[in-house]
């Protein structure tokens, strides 16, 4: 594991600032890497957001838009996520590049078990390969 704490240590004292952070890899449409840490109970969207990465999110996590799609990269993380909401599979199958375990971002929410997950911006796919990278049939 690779949990970081925040720690306050402006007194000369390491206060757990509840500060629980996980560490997470956007990969953009470009194939860079980007590892960020994300406090735990912050949405992917939200954690993009906050670290300049191009993620949309046009209805700002409302379930209303697909624009946040993400790949999970490995099949091990995305059987660990919650099982999708019907509103979320929905959105999904309006989604580009849909694959088997495509979601939103925005529906995913950093968590200890999520610790490492690594999380492709859709339009990179195309050229290189996604772990469990299986296209999804309409
Ligand atoms: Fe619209 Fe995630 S931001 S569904």
């Amino acid at each position: 594991m690779h949990i970081c704490l925040d720690q306050d240590i402006h007194k000369g004292i390491a206060v757990n600032t509840s500060g629980l952070r996980i560490p997470v890899t956007f990969v953009s449409k470009d194939g860079e890497e980007i590892p960020i840490q994300v406090p735990i109970g912050m949405s992917m969207l939200e954690a993009a957001h906050e670290n300049d990465i191009e993620l949309e999110g046009a209805c700002e996590g409302l379930l209303a838009c697909s624009t946040c799609h993400v790949i999970v990269m490995d099949m091990e993380y995305y059987n660990k996520l919650e099982d999708p909401a019907d509103e979320e599979n929905d959105m999904l199958d309006l989604a580009f590049g849909l694959t088997e375990t495509s979601r939103l971002g925005c529906q995913i929410v950093a968590s200890p078990e999520l610790d490492g997950i690594r999380l492709a911006i859709p339009a990179a796919t195309r050229n290189f390969s996604v772990d469990g990278y299986v296209p999804k049939p309409h």
